[in-house]
């Protein structure tokens, strides 16, 4: 792809142009910008230093880089939104995270595994609607021996054209390279938190280093990888923000997850205060700029907040939206967070349609394919320059 070099400098001019943050640091943060900018516009790069600085207060036109991060999302990514359909097949957990509902401690919530039938009855169903990839989501359940996942994934590979995601959490390199071979396309095992600390804190019984090993085996295995983050958790710095989208871009993902923190009433972080929805779009943005061809959604987490935040991130840089597809009698007892009611209804085929419609408002259309990464495989990453027209 070639650099307009005219519509950059367009960009450029009308990036000055929002002087209320330049007028008050003066012509030191004219120059950082424009450094800014061309270095991730040209390189899809951004030093530690020069996130935190566009994460902070003191640079206050968010406007212009959510706008940026919309075009690198237009030019790469096209116009076509990506729906993703969540079963949620179990909410049994072992592990203790301090900010989510499924914690083994939380004594309170009504277990649930659903039986393997009504997993391919759901998803078959989901195909029929229009669903191109499903993504099949529990807590950390050893109940699930890998033998049992791989036998799901292969009946689900044998429904048409549909791709299939794994989400169920830390395993060895041979239970991720089973689940591979039989067919799972995509993995999705979040990091949470780039700062070990931290980590550390909020998992009790898990390290950061481990997180890490299971997010190169599962790129050893040949996965399609998607990480990500939560925003806003308590003790979180501009630092460890800046670090989480380093490390997105250190492993560069085919998908990141970035939502805001919602605190949970049965969690020890039940009284904490939530992400915010800025500070989600910014992280959201910035991923845009710094993984031009990865996928982005719009989290459920950000509707929760905010049941117009879906719009926004798709105005963000996002490009995917993963409607809850798990059979209704379900879907209250999987609890992460409390929920919401955006384009949540009893009606499987209402996700979809109400999404359908959020996207079609904003001129969009819904994506036909299974949407495979258009990334090269990892390891051959090349920079791709941004072009700045229209
Ligand atoms: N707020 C926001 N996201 C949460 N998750 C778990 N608990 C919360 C919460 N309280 C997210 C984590 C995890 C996924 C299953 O849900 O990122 O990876
Ligand atoms: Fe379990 Fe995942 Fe919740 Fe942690 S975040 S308690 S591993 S479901």
């Amino acid at each position: 792809m070639l650099l307009h070099v005219e519509a950059v400098f367009y960009f450029f001019r009308h990036w000055e142009s929002g002087e209320s943050t330049i007028e008050k640091r003066g012509d030191d943060l004219k120059r950082d910008i424009k450094q800014i900018l061309h270095s991730v516009m040209l390189e899809n790069k951004l030093s530690k230093e020069e996130i935190i600085f566009l994460l902070s207060d003191g640079f206050s036109d968010k406007r212009e880089l959510l706008t940026a991060a919309d075009r690198v999302r237009k030019q790469f990514m096209g116009n076509a939104v990506h729906l993703r359909g969540i079963i949620e097949f179990s909410n049994y957990c072992e592990r203790n995270c301090r900010y989510c509902g499924l914690r083994a401690a939380n004594r309170q919530l009504k277990r649930y595994r659903i039986e393997e039938d009504e997993i391919i009855s759901t998803a078959s169903e989901s195909v029929a609607l229009g669903y191109r990839t499903v993504v099949l989501q529990s807590g950390e359940d050893s109940f699930y021996e890998a033998d049992k996942i791989a036998f799901i994934v292969k009946r689900l590979k044998a429904l048409p054209g549909l791709a299939v995601t794994l989400s169920c959490g830390e395993r060895s390199a041979e239970e991720y390279r089973l689940w591979r071979k039989a067919g799972a396309d995509r993995y999705l095992l979040k990091h949470e938190t780039a700062d070990p600390a931290l980590y550390k804190q909020l998992h009790p019984d898990m390290t950061f280093d481990n997180r890490r090993r299971c997010l190169y085996r599962l790129r050893e295995a040949d996965f399609q990888v998607g990480s990500g983050c939560m925003v806003g958790l308590p003790g979180q710095t501009l630092e460890a923000l800046a670090d989480d989208l380093l490390l997105l871009k250190e492993l560069d993902v085919e998908m990141a997850g970035i939502g805001p923190f919602i605190p949970h009433p049965r969690t020890p972080l039940g009284s904490a205060p939530a992400g915010t929805v800025e500070m989600t779009l910014k992280m959201l943005a910035l991923a845009r700029l710094l993984l031009p061809q990865a996928h982005l959604p719009a989290t459920t987490a950000l509707g929760t907040i905010d049941p117009s935040a879906h719009r926004k991130a798709l105005q963000a840089g996002g490009n995917v939206v993963m409607p809850v597809i798990t059979p209704q009698r379900y879907r209250n007892l999987y609890e992460i967070y409390p929920h919401s009611t955006t384009c949540q209804d009893d009606n499987p085929d209402y996700g979809r349609r109400c999404m359908g419609k959020v996207i079609a408002s904003l001129g969009r259309t819904v994506a036909e394919g299974p949407g495979h990464s258009p990334k090269p495989p990892f390891g051959r990453m090349r920079v791709v320059r941004v072009k700045m027209e229209g």
